[in-house]
């Protein structure tokens, strides 16, 4: 029968033509650089043929925004923006506007950063934003204006890590970690801001630079430990984010790959870059747990919080996370299977109807909480109070704490 054969042959050749093309992709993920353009996508930078010099783009009043340069202790040139909370700015609105613009040489010259040193009663969020883009793409903006045009006194520091926007070098796990640890160094050695007025925030890529500054910083002894650490979409790892991950929320990197366990294991020895979060924040929840009464002065603080509707990252990450934490505060006898923790979480969680669910778990050393949202997707929500409100709790924990 010609005719079926006629229809047959340019379909099954189309389809051989995708399945040869997605082998040739997955064999490509095998070269590192190329791995690198597809986990971190920091050439998408989003804000193409504009300035990230001129914050004015992005709605920002002048000079609300500054934007600066950090040196690396590895010789990388970090750009940065210092975001003024809306109450400071409009109290030195006449001399702000009176200071001139644009990439400033020396930060410790302006206003806005002797606004930020000399106030007491400044809080300070790090910001470590997700893969792609720069400080001014996406849903960033409206992000730091969220956190920043509250009542309160919230400053912000964001980076565009090595090789992202107008920064040098190239990115990589140790790297991204080098850049997120000279931001928090330049908080509170620079700028003089203490710890427990510092929330480390991030989105999605960013959760791991947060992890790892976090956990970096509660390892030293004695643990310095911020008043929190909130998480936006974030991932358990990027094994686990492989096979899950949809680029821009719908084309799938790996899950066609997932479904060959021994392939895909293969393939995960080839990565390179690892973000290993969730032993991360095992890690540090253990060691400060274990930390003798006395000693412990202050609490962690971390949320973690994500959207049912995000397509980029499925929240079942945030599951996974919160699994590897609660289980962190057990007793090494007492493990905890995931589908343990999903009974109590059953039977223990707030339900908050349209609005998700939340459900916090305290161990000896600090709270773990996980909040579900129904609407958000992957960027959007970083612009919603349910993260303006946990940022502004967890600048509050530790006042708790102390009551
Ligand atoms: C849970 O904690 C125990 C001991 O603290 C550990 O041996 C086990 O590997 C942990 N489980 C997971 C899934 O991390």
């Amino acid at each position: 029968m010609p005719s079926i054969s006629a229809v047959l042959k340019p379909l099954l050749g189309t389809l051989a033509g995708i399945v040869g093309i997605y082998a040739a992709f997955v064999c490509l993920l095998t070269i590192p650089t190329l791995q690198d353009h597809v986990i971190f996508l920091h050439k998408v930078t989003l804000t193409w043929f504009q300035d990230v010099n001129v914050p004015e783009q992005w709605g920002f009043l002048r000079n609300q925004v500054t934007p600066f340069h950090l040196k690396t202790p590895d010789g990388q040139t970090l750009h940065a923006w210092h975001v003024l909370p809306l109450e400071t700015y409009r109290k030195n609105q006449k001399e702000l506007r009176e200071e001139p613009t644009g990439l400033c040489e020396d930060i410790e010259d302006r206003l806005s950063f002797k606004l930020l040193k000399e106030d007491p009663t400044a809080q300070l969020v790090i910001y470590f934003h997700g893969a792609a883009g720069t400080l001014g793409s996406g849903w960033r903006p409206q992000s730091y204006r969220a956190l920043s045009a509250t009542s309160t006194n919230v400053h912000i520091l964001a980076i565009d890590y090595r090789g992202f926007g107008t920064s040098t070098g190239w990115p990589s796990e140790a790297g991204l970690l080098t850049d997120g640890l000279t931001l928090v160094k330049f908080a509170l050695d620079e700028a003089g801001i203490p710890p427990e007025r510092i929330v480390v925030f991030a989105q999605s890529i960013g959760t791991a630079v947060a992890i790892a500054v976090t956990h970096h910083y509660a390892l030293q002894s004695p643990p310095v430990l911020f008043a929190g650490t909130v998480l936006v979409a974030p991932f358990a790892d990027v094994a686990q984010l492989a096979r899950t991950y949809k680029v821009a929320g719908t084309v799938p990197l790996l899950s066609p790959v997932a479904f060959f366990p021994k392939l895909l294991a293969l393939l995960n020895r080839f990565i390179r870059t690892k973000f290993p979060s969730k032993e991360k924040l095992a890690d540090m929840i253990r060691h400060l747990d274990s930390a003798k009464t006395g000693e412990r002065r202050r609490k962690y603080d971390i949320t973690l919080i994500h959207a049912e509707d995000d397509y980029d990252i499925p929240w079942i990450h945030s599951d996974v996370l919160f699994w590897h934490a609660v289980n962190a505060t057990l007793e090494p006898s007492a493990s905890l299977t995931f589908d343990d923790l999903e009974k109590i979480k059953a039977k223990q969680k707030t339900p908050l109807g349209a609005g998700g669910w939340e459900m916090e778990w305290e161990g000896k050393g600090g709270v773990v909480r996980e909040q579900i949202v129904k609407h958000g997707l992957h960027d959007r929500i970083m612009s919603y109070p349910v993260v303006s409100l946990a940022v502004s709790q967890a600048f509050h924990s530790q006042d708790e704490a102390r009551d």
